[in-house]
């Protein structure tokens, strides 16, 4: 089955209603191209796992939260900032008795209104230095941020760039971080991207399923490379991108896979061992600068790049093939009202595709009962299925094109379904439209 994309449910709908009708929009719609993003050069990301390599063993093997490792890293990846023009500031907050820190880099200039974030947790497990987790995300974020200060970009939205601390006792430093960001602020985030192990020495290529536009982004840069992704699933929520997602800021990132097992058909098309974990040294003592994977690290850090460029310009035409989708199940009552599910379009410019592909997933044990329409953000009705008695297939699995190109893309567009026979019953599994 299709991983669930939890865009938009019902309910945090209701919920951060009050938020949606201030949001700044989403990674932004317009005609042009952003300026390319510059190659980054592996050597500097791996000096920097050097560095973090060397803190850990000066200072007990480790950068973990409340230990001098920890600090001794935030310390070096200040000045690095500061020295580059970047304003940084230090969060500190409280956790197991010890204090802990966030550090937060902000490009000057950008609409202020408009703030795109890419973080990391700084912090290992006490158990080791954590070069690959995450060292590595760390220090890819840290040479994209210098990176844009030698090209002093411009970008059109304000670029901001974190350093997470406590990840490792449960997304501390990141939830503290949005909590404590006021209402007003946490509405001008555009986007967090986020960067946990992207270096694993067993590398897969792994995308988050979530915002589809930096979701898009970060594919479209590995099909250039002729580099396949597969959507990660080894734990949604389980880093730092979870505490934005949940205050309704669009996040993606990347991740080369910790301890979960890589499979013959991804040893296949990544190379590397199968039936082996794509890290074995993942929150162990062997996670140091040797536990890196050159070639995984290089193009990820050149993904980072190439995201923070792309989605900072605010003249970035979505990618075309961008899917927006819900997942969210929804009864089908028998012989019985229509129902709907909504697919939130943002950042379009103009009206939607004259093909527009409509997929369709819904669980029926008679689709004969089934009349199904496509609702454009006006209300206009397409018709994408009639009702057939003699039709006593199960289920209706599709994909539908639809001249939609006299609707505006922007806007919310539903699925409708009916069920006009007793008897047989189901729901709408998911369902997505490709712009
Ligand atoms: N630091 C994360 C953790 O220990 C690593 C991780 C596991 C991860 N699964 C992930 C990071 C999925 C991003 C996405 O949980
Ligand atoms: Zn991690
Ligand atoms: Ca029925």
């Amino acid at each position: 089955m299709r991983p669930a994309r939890r865009r938009l449910l019902p309910a945090a709908a209701l919920a951060v209603a009050a938020l949606l009708a201030t949001a700044a929009p989403a990674v932004q719609a317009a005609p042009t191209a952003a300026a390319a993003a510059p190659d980054i050069p592996l050597a500097n990301v791996r000096a920097h796992l050097t560095q973090l390599q060397s803190i850990a063993t000066a200072n007990g093997g480790n950068r973990a939260h409340g230990r001098a490792g920890y600090k001794a890293s935030v310390d070096y990846v200040k000045a690095k900032l500061d020295a580059a023009g970047y304003t940084t500031t230090l969060q500190q907050f409280t956790s197991g008795g010890a204090t802990g820190y966030n550090l937060i880099a902000d490009w000057p200039g950008g609409d202020p209104n408009q703030v795109l974030m890419a973080g990391s947790h700084l912090d290992s497990v006490s158990s080791g230095a954590g070069i690959n987790d995450n060292g590595s995300g760390s220090a890819a974020v840290l040479e994209t941020a210098l990176a844009v200060s030698r090209a002093q970009l411009a970008p059109d939205k304000h670029l901001r760039f974190a350093w997470w601390g406590a990840e490792e006792l449960g997304l501390v430093g990141s939830k503290y971080y949005v909590n404590n960001l006021a209402t007003a602020e946490r509405s001008k985030l555009a986007g967090y991207l986020n960067f946990d192990m992207i270096g694993s020495p067993n590398a897969g290529y792994f995308v988050y399923d979530d915002d589809p536009v930096i979701e898009q982004t970060f594919k479209n840069y590995f099909a250039g490379l002729s580099v396949p992704t597969e959507i990660e699933t080894e734990g949604d929520g389980r880093s730092d991108h979870a505490p934005f997602k949940s205050a309704g800021v669009p996040v993606g990132g990347l991740f080369t896979g910790a301890s979960n097992t890589k499979s013959s058909a991804q040893a296949q098309k990544w190379g590397g061992t199968a039936g082996q974990s794509f890290d074995r040294c993942y929150h162990s003592s062997c996670d140091t600068t040797a536990n890196i994977n050159d070639t995984a690290l290089d193009r990820n850090s050149d993904a980072v790049a190439h995201a923070v460029w792309t989605l900072s310009a605010g003249t970035v035409t979505p990618p075309t093939g961008t899917v927006f989708s819900n997942a969210d199940n929804v009864s089908v009552p028998d012989s019985g009202a229509a129902v709907t599910s909504s697919v939130p379009v943002t950042g379009r410019t103009g009206n939607a595709p004259s093909a527009l592909k409509v997929g369709v997933d819904i669980k029926h044990t008679y689709r004969g009962d089934l009349v199904v329409d496509l609702l454009a953000p006006d209300g206009t009705a397409y018709r994408l299925k009639n009702s057939s008695s003699s039709d006593s297939a199960d289920n209706v699995i599709a994909t539908y094109t639809v001249n939609a190109s006299s609707e505006t893309a922007n806007g919310t567009w539903k699925l409708q379904v009916r069920d006009v026979a007793a008897q047989d019953t189901g729901y709408i599994d998911s369902w997505q439209l490709t712009f």
